[in-house]
């Protein structure tokens, strides 16, 4: 096992998880001082390129992004989604994430699970793919949103889910707005770090879209806290730069060769 993934694992029960997503170089440099995980995420189909869903993202669109977030990543461990259809079956599954990993250099997949995909975990683990699985809010799998285990089936359901990805190999996984007693539940169950999003203090890490944290992506939810609020800044900036450039103010001799 990578020496990354150990550290990482090491963790659970002692100290709380840092992670949040990051699309590029510039902001991966930043997060990478603060963060165990930076992740890949494929709500970059929503964030950067508008779409409604994530359903529609082409794995080479998440290997380019990936390089970029790569370049700034030194110590933190670089998680790549999956896009929807690039996982469809074992044979899919394995030959993506080896070009995925060999392109961008991260250091292991995430994946959306469902019912039915037990099995490709288990073929990442069988091809030594660092592995880790989300459930909870799938939005690759889910038309609808909703806050998931707030009934004792659904609780049942998580929870034996939860313990078949542990078992599977998943070294980790992103519990996405489940109740809080649930989601504490299935922190106590498994023995693999649980990270958290829309899913109370009670996992053992937390992770956010950092557009939304910074206050830039207009998606602000109950589960984001807005820590900036960057589309404020960069109005400002911007429109300093336009009253300048309009008045001669900009660039000056300083600015000029
Ligand atoms: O795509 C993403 O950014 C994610 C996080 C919300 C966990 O999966």
């Amino acid at each position: 096992m990578k020496e990354k993934i150990k550290k990482f694992l090491s963790k659970k029960n002692k100290k709380k998880i840092v992670c949040l997503t990051s699309y590029s170089k510039s902001i991966s440099k930043i997060l990478d001082k603060y963060c165990d995980l930076i992740l890949v995420g494929d709500s970059l189909a929503n964030v950067l390129y508008g779409n409604k869903t994530t359903h529609n993202l082409k794995l080479q669109t998440m290997i380019n992004h990936a390089k970029s977030v790569s370049l700034g990543a030194k110590k933190s461990l670089v998680v790549v989604d999956m896009p929807k259809d690039s996982y469809k079956n074992s044979k899919q599954a394995i030959k993506n994430a080896k070009k995925i990993i060999k392109e961008t250099r991260c250091d292991a997949i995430k994946i959306e699970n469902n019912s039915h995909n037990l099995n490709i975990v288990k073929a990442f683990t069988k091809s030594k793919i660092s592995v880790m699985g989300h459930i909870g809010y799938t939005p690759q799998f889910k038309k609808k949103f909703k806050v998931e285990g707030k009934n004792k089936n659904e609780q049942n359901y998580l929870l034996r889910n939860a313990k078949k990805i542990e078992k599977a190999g998943a070294f980790s996984i992103v519990l996405e707005c489940i109740e809080k007693k649930t989601a504490q539940k299935i922190t106590k169950f498994l023995n693999i770090p649980t990270i958290g999003i829309g899913s109370s203090n009670l996992c053992d890490g937390q992770i956010l879209v950092t557009d939304d944290m910074l206050g830039l992506s207009g998606f602000y939810p109950k589960f984001v806290k807005k820590y900036a609020n960057l589309e404020k800044t960069i109005d400002k900036a911007v429109k300093k730069f336009d009253k300048e450039v309009k008045l001669n103010r900009f660039p000056l001799g300083k600015n000029s060769f």
